[in-house]
């Protein structure tokens, strides 16, 4: 169950879905829950994930013009866990959405609208980050992210790094 944290407002935490939804529909962020049709187990592969959570995935996927889905799995004992992290630690944008499912785990998503906030997404919880919007990515203090990521185009994830720096201000 996500958790939005108002970070210019003091940290203020919101927990209700429904606000939680509301308050990122406002700033065009797509923030759904979705449910396996069968139970998930650790060590199921990409395939079985996929199929899955097919009945959600495969009518958003046609809605919006996605053509590939994978599952990225990441954890503490993934080589180069801290390079990783790193990677998504820069605010930056895409040039296509940002669109990932949680299938278990947990990971912060920052925004940089007028204001800061950030949104903790567990297990169940779907966003898509809008193109252009600026954003970053903590793995931190899980590090274990097992997550669906869906693709317009065959490069998968660019980062237009900002440079802004602003991400130092809110990360620990
Ligand atoms: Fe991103």
């Amino acid at each position: 169950m996500a958790i939005l944290k108002l970070l210019d407002q003091g940290g203020k935490i919101v927990k209700g879905v429904g606000d939680i939804k509301a308050f990122l529909n406002d700033r065009g962020i797509i923030f759904e829950q979705w449910e396996a049709s069968k139970p998930i187990k650790d060590d199921d592969d990409q395939e079985t994930i996929l199929e899955a959570y097919q009945h959600s995935l495969s009518p958003y996927m046609a809605r919006h013009g996605y053509l590939n889905a994978d599952v990225i799995n990441v954890h503490k004992d993934t080589p180069n866990i801290e390079e990783i992290r790193k990677k998504f630690l820069s605010e930056h944008t895409h040039a296509e959405d940002e669109v990932r499912f949680f299938v278990d785990g947990e990971g912060e998503f920052f925004f940089h609208f007028k204001e800061v906030f950030s949104v903790i997404c567990q297990k169940g919880d779907f966003i898509s980050v809008p193109k252009g919007v600026k954003h970053w990515f903590d793995l931190a203090p899980k590090y274990h992210v097992k997550a669906i990521r869906v693709f317009q185009t065959k490069e998968g994830w660019v980062a237009n790094y900002t440079q802004s720096g602003i991400d130092k201000k809110y990360i620990k």
